[in-house]
């Protein structure tokens, strides 16, 4: 719906407090700029919204919608932070968990990595769900970039990055459903025959720990990173790296 009409001091409700949005602004857009945390995995501030994980759904006037693309607008009653809302979104997050390999205490990302954050601030203690296990081969091919297939979720942002900012279109998704999967765009299929660098924006926007440079693994300590230090609900602390 089109927000042209709206003045600087429209607002919305997020869970009975105003939240004053600027004209197209989605929800989440202006809730996270009035400090608000609306959980979120697969929505960042540099790119179009991608509408995928579904872990920002909100209740909006009643009905369900992904606060990362509907639009702000006056008088909207907008619930979040409800005990139905936020189990639906502890399953979302433990599936995701499932679905890949996700063993935070051996992975270079723990600490930086938006789903464990995520997942923490939802109070999700365990998996619940059976694991999957998958198997998909590590990528060492590139001299500077190592790619571990096993911890993607689908997020896209990666695709969205090397494509709309790089121009180079290195990452695709491949395959449907359960078999989806992310895959490098070059004739080996190897991120080695790529032209892809560390300086591209591809290279540092993986909010899990797929995409990783190579050698720096643990240069800041685990315990010292950006969500040990404050929870993904703090507010500065909300968006994808
Ligand atoms: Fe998202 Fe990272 Fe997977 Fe790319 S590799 S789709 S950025 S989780
Ligand atoms: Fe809105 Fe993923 S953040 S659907």
């Amino acid at each position: 719906m089109s927000t042209s009409t709206a003045t600087p001091d429209a607002s919305f409700t997020l869970d009975g407090e105003d939240v004053p949005f600027r004209p197209g602004e989605t929800i989440l857009q202006a809730a996270q700029r009035a400090g608000h945390y609306v959980p979120h995995l697969c929505w960042h501030p540099e790119f179009h919204p991608h509408g995928s994980c579904r872990v920002c759904t909100v209740k909006v006037n009643g009905r369900a919608g992904a606060a990362c693309t509907v639009q702000a607008a006056a008088g909207l009653a907008v619930e979040s932070s409800t005990d139905e809302l936020n189990a639906h979104r502890k399953t979302l997050l433990q599936m995701l968990f499932v679905e890949g390999n996700h063993f935070c205490p051996s992975c270079e990302k723990s600490g930086n990595c938006l789903l464990q954050a995520t997942a923490y601030e939802a109070g999700m203690e365990g998996p619940h769900f059976e694991e999957f296990y998958p198997d998909r081969p590590v990528d060492a091919s590139h001299p500077d970039i190592l790619l571990d297939f096993d911890r993607c979720i689908l997020c896209e942002l990666c695709v969205r990055a090397s494509a709309d900012v790089d121009g180079r279109n290195i990452f695709a998704i491949a395959g449907h459903g359960i078999d989806t999967h992310l895959v490098v765009n070059s004739p080996s299929g190897k991120l080695g025959d790529t032209d892809m660098t560390l300086a591209d924006r591809a290279a540092s926007i993986c909010p899990v720990g797929v995409i990783l440079p190579k050698r720096r693994g643990f240069a800041v300590p685990i315990g010292e990173r950006r969500y040990d230090v404050k929870t993904v609900a703090e507010p500065g602390n909300q968006e994808a790296s």
